[in-house]
């Protein structure tokens, strides 16, 4: 039987951040992962990183690319009513930033990191079943290359995402699990398109949300909110367009390029949070243990934040014995998660169409976004919020 001390299921951010970090501790690890490599890069996901969690791919040695490439941000505009709205969050905020940085590129470098490091890291295994987790010796067992394999490690990392199988194996009665499922989705598009906008657009309008963010000077990401359950067949690129110019519309000329559609896909929204985070010697991290809407960019950035929390402890537990900072692994990081849940749902609540609550809600909204725009103790705590805090 093949050995390890951490056993990571899944090989997104969260599972190869880990592995990197284990790695630069001195501790060993297996990545199991059921999808391809070129699948897992290809999947377009997030763009917002908060400081803090550039701070800890430069300390980890992985920010070349992304501070070369990356780009640094300083504001958002906050678009209603024709007008558009700058929330200056770097003053409002002692100069902390965000930077755009496509989560398949974050993939990218992180495969490259675990690949010159020399640790294992598997893709199309088959079959994962976790073992004896509330023992000293939990295994792994799995199908790679068409052999049962079965790996005993110290520790299993639950890192494979919202429909994993770590999360699942967990008994019942352990978990408490919080959701809400919201009404409607977000269709976005890769555009080959430079930007219409320096910084992030999010617009608020009686046909509903629209995001405008980018990639890079040549590439720009767009969202439109649509009811829940639509098909992404339903919507050709033309009609994507035309409400993308309706929603982001400005009564001062301002005007939305449009380029070829490089890639089109609808993902629902949703609020969910597992407590507690762990079970026995296993810890689950990332969209395991959590799913934010992605109106706040807070996903990847919680899921950073919890591998860096983990990592610690586990290096704690090797250099000294102590549980510690084990036991405290969950707390720490649902206080964060927790955080990061209160701000995506109040700027999921602020800027998209929610047709049961009628023109009294809505006109709540307004009301709101007039406050964040006009009051700076308002824009101060969004900003707060959207910068995030230090990890490190
Ligand atoms: N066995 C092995 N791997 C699995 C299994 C399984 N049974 N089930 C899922 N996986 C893999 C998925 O294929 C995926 O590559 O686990 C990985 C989980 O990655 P993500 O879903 O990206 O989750 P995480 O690494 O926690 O990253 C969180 O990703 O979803 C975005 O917005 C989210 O940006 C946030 C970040
Ligand atoms: C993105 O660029 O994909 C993006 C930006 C901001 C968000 C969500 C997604 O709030």
């Amino acid at each position: 039987m093949a050995r390890t001390q951490v056993g990571i299921v899944g090989a997104g951010p969260s599972g190869l951040l880990l592995a990197h970090l284990l790695h630069e501790r001195g501790i060993e690890s297996v990545v199991l992962e059921n999808r391809t490599e070129e699948y897992v890069i290809a999947r377009v996901r997030a763009g917002v990183l908060e400081q803090g969690v550039v701070d800890v791919f430069r300390a980890a040695g992985l920010s070349g690319r992304l501070e070369a490439e990356g780009l640094v941000h300083h504001g958002i505009e906050l678009r209603f009513q024709g007008k558009g709205h700058r929330i200056a969050m770097s003053e409002l905020t002692d100069g902390r930033t965000i930077t755009i940085y496509g989560q398949n590129r974050v993939v990218e470098d992180l495969v490259a990191a675990r690949r010159s490091a020399g640790g294992p890291l598997l893709y199309e295994v088959s079959d994962v079943s976790l073992h004896d987790l509330a023992g000293a010796r939990p295994t792994i067992r799995y199908v790679h290359e068409g052999r049962e394999e079965t790996l005993e490690c110290d520790f299993v990392a639950g890192c494979d995402g919202f429909h994993g199988v770590s999360r699942a194996s967990i008994p019942a009665g352990v978990l408490t699990e919080y959701e809400r499922v919201y009404p409607f989705g977000w269709l976005g598009i890769l555009a080959q398109v430079a930007p219409s906008t320096e910084e992030l657009v999010y617009a608020y309008h009686e046909r509903g949300f629209a995001l405008h963010s980018l990639r890079s000077a040549e590439v720009s990401r767009l969202y439109i909110q649509v009811p829940a359950g639509e098909e992404v067949e339903a919507w050709p690129d033309d009609q994507i367009w035309s409400e993308l110019h309706t929603r982001l519309a400005r009564d001062d000329g301002w005007t939305l390029r449009e380029g070829p559609v490089l890639e089109k896909g609808i993902a629902a929204l949703r609020s969910f949070v597992t407590e507690p985070m762990c079970f026995g010697r296993l810890f689950l991290a990332g969209d395991a243990a959590h799913i934010v809407p992605p109106t706040g960019a807070k996903g990847l950035n919680l899921a950073v934040a919890d591998v860096t929390v983990l990592a610690r402890a586990l290096e704690d537990f090797y250099a000294t014995g102590s549980d510690a900072g084990l036991d405290a692994y969950s707390d720490t990081c649902l206080r964060r998660v927790w955080q990061g849940e209160r701000f995506s749902w109040q700027m999921t609540s602020m800027l998209h169409r929610f047709p049961e609550e009628g023109p009294f809600g809505a006109r709540l909204q307004l009301a709101q976004l007039e406050q964040v725009v006009s009051s700076r103790a308002a824009a101060t705590a969004l900003s707060e919020s959207y910068v995030g805090l230090p990890i490190l």
